[in-house]
């Protein structure tokens, strides 16, 4: 019989207790400051992006279905960063580092950003980690501390994300699951925390649940997400990590993103359209000293 209880919840909030904007969860949603630099830039990648295949970025919404055809456009909606579009992915980064605000003090590790389209269109329910279902990252095996994640532009009213907090959870809540339906179990009644909103900042431990949501007529939005270790980081109880999966590195770096660091990528947009119909790997991208 699986037992829940408070014990796991108050762990993973002791580790925030009395930082910077947090209250009564291991969560918060503030103002971007730097939402506008954030936008601006997001725009310039699209281009960027878009004239690699020949196209025009007009906005989002008319040029979605180009953004679509794009070769380094993951099933999850990540358009990854490649040699051609390397210069504005690292301001972006840097200014990512900059919306943390003092926050940042409390950080340890980061994983690479993620710049993330989601259309709106409702995806397959047969997905076994499919975000529309109730999850905390921890199922896929993200052995990290929480994810930040930044509203940059599009339809968030009718195309979100939203934030729930569990009541009770089970012994092995924190651990990789085979799909999303399993975590049904890992935990006892919900409370809606808050949701993703344009231009706001929000981290999420990973004992918070959340889904995507896409109302009928939603249009594309862009977020940018990635996970972090907090400082002073205690052994966490954790079942099956997926270490390879989930790269982090110093936060320095993004501190110093284009002066000391820059994240660095290995094949060109082209390549990774070769690449992908002979079905090979390709080498990450990764930071580097300059
Ligand atoms: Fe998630």
């Amino acid at each position: 019989m699986t037992l829940y209880s408070k014990k796991i919840i108050k762990e993973r909030f002791l580790k925030y207790k009395n930082l910077s904007h947090i209250k009564k969860y291991p969560f918060f949603s503030i103002k971007n400051q730097f939402a506008g630099h954030l936008e601006m830039l997001v725009k310039i990648y699209l281009s960027q992006n878009l004239e690699i295949i020949g196209k025009k970025f007009v906005n989002l919404n008319k040029s979605l279905k180009h953004i679509n055809l794009l070769p380094n456009i993951t099933p999850g909606g990540i358009i990854v960063p490649k040699i051609e579009t390397q210069l504005i992915y690292n301001s972006i980064t840097s200014y990512c580092y900059k919306s943390l605000g003092n926050f940042a003090q409390n950080i340890e590790f980061v994983a690479p950003i993620a710049i993330r389209i989601k259309s709106g269109i409702v995806k397959d329910q047969s997905r076994p980690y499919e975000t529309s279902k109730l999850h905390t990252d921890a199922w896929v095996g993200m052995l990290l501390d929480g994810i930040f994640s930044i509203g940059v532009m599009g339809d968030f009213k009718n195309n979100g994300v939203q934030f729930f907090m569990p009541n009770l959870v089970s012994d092995d809540y924190l651990g990789k699951l085979l799909n999303y339906d399993e975590g049904i179990k890992k935990f006892r009644g919900i409370k809606k925390i808050g949701q993703l909103k344009k231009s706001y900042i929000h981290m999420f431990d990973n004992i918070i649940l959340h889904k995507t949501m896409s109302k009928k007529k939603a249009l594309p939005r862009i977020s940018i997400d990635f996970a972090f270790f907090l400082k002073n980081r205690k052994e966490m109880k954790f079942k099956n990590p997926d270490s390879k999966r989930f790269k982090y590195y110093p936060v320095q770096n993004y501190r110093d993103c284009g002066k000391h660091s820059l994240f660095k990528t290995f094949e060109t947009v082209k390549d990774t359209e070769v690449r992908i119909l002979k079905n090979l790997k390709g080498r990450e991208g990764k930071f580097v000293k300059i």
